[in-house]
């Protein structure tokens, strides 16, 4: 079904159809505007921004672009098709017809999976309301708040399955959606790493890279899931947020590139020459990428767990690209994991969360490879690398251990000595934060990032994608 941007809330769920439930979300959506007044983008609601809308659900020339106000976003509610006679693909259920409806039985696990992936959409806004007040270029400007308006987007799909599949319990959790705040002492984001300040461009760049990417393994997990318009909700967000992850690692490199310019052109790789020059040394940029992939890896869960298993077995959360595998039933089959006391051989069900964690960090070495391939042209001999997934755990069986980024095992008084020199310390963040100055001349970059190769939607970098005036 084509989208309907003639209602109140655009759909292409045929909302009309169910009058109650058209109501409900229309009662709710002043509230969420009014959390974008208070907790969006700060300071750019009167401008126009060049943004992209979804006009189809189709992978292909799905969206239209054109300069819009912010608060006056076309926000809805947009699924994947249906898959005809499509069939639950993994666990106990598998072969069997996917549900329509969710079963009583498992009610409150897919409200718990629904309130939590929610949850974590306003966050990401919330942690970046400032930044575009230290935008580095009008274009990086109009892709923050790309990401910022499809964040808010994401809230709504989970919003649409709460009040259409949860009653008045899902009501209430909508409502309670708004009411969470990032960093909030009294009433934070659920999970961790999205109560943590998103202050700097590097630290948002280094976000979009590793933390939409688990987004995007979750989303990739819940496509698969036995309730169907929760998979076919998730499968539409992830043709929105292939775009964060392409600003976060595009947004990596040129921070890359531009210090690899200053070095070459002194012939240098000492911090601080490089930094003296307005750019990001290399060593600080694996500083930061250490602190935001460990935090990262922390939202797959525990290596061991039950909840996983029960996910797996009752069919709510597959495997990421789950036809990739043999195996969908996984009842016999075992997971070798490390644990600090040696090796140990757990049911592949258990182990869910350490199977997707393993696929993650295989994604996340993609940029790597790249930015590498970018020092190693320029001619230096430094290799950026991602941080053992032993360092620096907050969960799991290696919570608080003194683990060195390479995966060994040191004693607690060198630990303690050394996390200065592998996640940003307090100086790292000074300086970091004196170099976000505003620039907004169309097509002028800041000193500590380069251009990009190409503009968005076919425009040249020098367009105005933020209209200021
Ligand atoms: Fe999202
Ligand atoms: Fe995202």
């Amino acid at each position: 079904m084509s989208i309907n941007y003639s209602e109140k809330i655009p759909n292409n769920v045929n909302l009309a159809s169910d009058r109650k439930l058209q109501r409900a979300l229309e009662h709710w959506q002043p509230h969420f505007l009014k959390w974008w007044e208070d907790q969006g983008p700060s300071d750019f609601a009167a401008n126009d921004v060049y943004l992209r809308t979804a006009v189809g659900v189709d992978s292909q020339g799905w969206a239209s672009y054109g300069h819009v106000k912010m608060p006056d976003y076309r926000w809805g509610i947009f699924l994947a098709d249906q898959i005809p006679d499509r069939k639950i693909g993994f666990g106990d259920y598998y072969g069997q017809p996917v549900w329509q409806q969710v079963p009583g039985e498992l009610r409150s696990q897919f409200r718990r999976i629904i309130v939590t992936q929610g949850d974590t959409e306003p966050a990401s806004v919330e942690q970046q309301r400032l930044l575009g007040l230290t935008c580095p270029s009008l274009y990086d400007l109009r892709n923050l708040f790309q990401v910022n308006v499809e964040e808010g987007r994401h809230l709504w799909a989970m919003v649409y399955l709460l009040h259409c599949y949860f009653g008045r319990d899902g009501r209430e959790e909508a409502e309670e959606l708004l009411a969470r705040h990032s960093g909030d002492s009294d009433n934070p984001r659920i999970l961790g790493t999205f109560n943590e300040p998103i202050s700097d461009w590097l630290s948002f760049f280094m976000f979009t890279y590793f933390t939409d990417r688990d987004g995007k393994f979750q989303l990739k997990s819940l496509a698969e899931s036995g309730f169907d318009p929760l998979a076919r909700t998730c499968r539409f967000m992830l043709t929105e947020e292939a775009h964060h992850m392409f600003v976060g690692e595009t947004g990596i490199g040129r921070v890359i590139k531009r210090s690899l310019e200053v070095m070459k052109e002194l012939s240098t790789d000492d911090p601080a020459t490089i930094r003296s020059q307005g750019a990001i040394d290399l060593q600080t940029i694996q500083r930061y990428m250490n602190f935001w992939f460990t935090s990262s890896l922390d939202l797959f869960g525990s290596e061991v767990s039950s909840n996983a298993a029960s996910s797996f077995a009752t069919g709510i959360k597959g495997r990421p690209d789950e036809e990739k595998y043999d195996d969908h039933i996984c009842s016999d089959a075992t997971f070798e994991i490390e644990t600090p006391d040696g090796t140990e051989n757990v049911g592949m069900r258990n182990a869910m969360n350490e199977v997707m964690r393993d696929s993650y960090i295989q994604d996340c070495g993609i940029g790597l490879k790249r930015w590498n391939m970018l020092i190693k042209r320029a001619g230096f001999d430094i290799e950026l690398y991602l941080p053992s997934s032993k360092f620096r755990r907050s969960i799991g069986s290696w919570v608080g251990l003194p683990v060195d980024p390479h995966g060994n095992l040191i004693d607690q008084a060198t630990y303690d000595k050394k996390l200065s020199d592998w996640i940003p310390t307090e100086s790292d963040r000074v300086f970091v934060t004196s170099l976000m100055q505003k620039v907004t001349a169309p097509g002028k970059m800041a000193g500590w990032i380069a251009p990009p190769d190409r503009g968005i939607n076919n425009n040249a970098v020098d367009y105005e994608y933020v209209r200021l005036n």
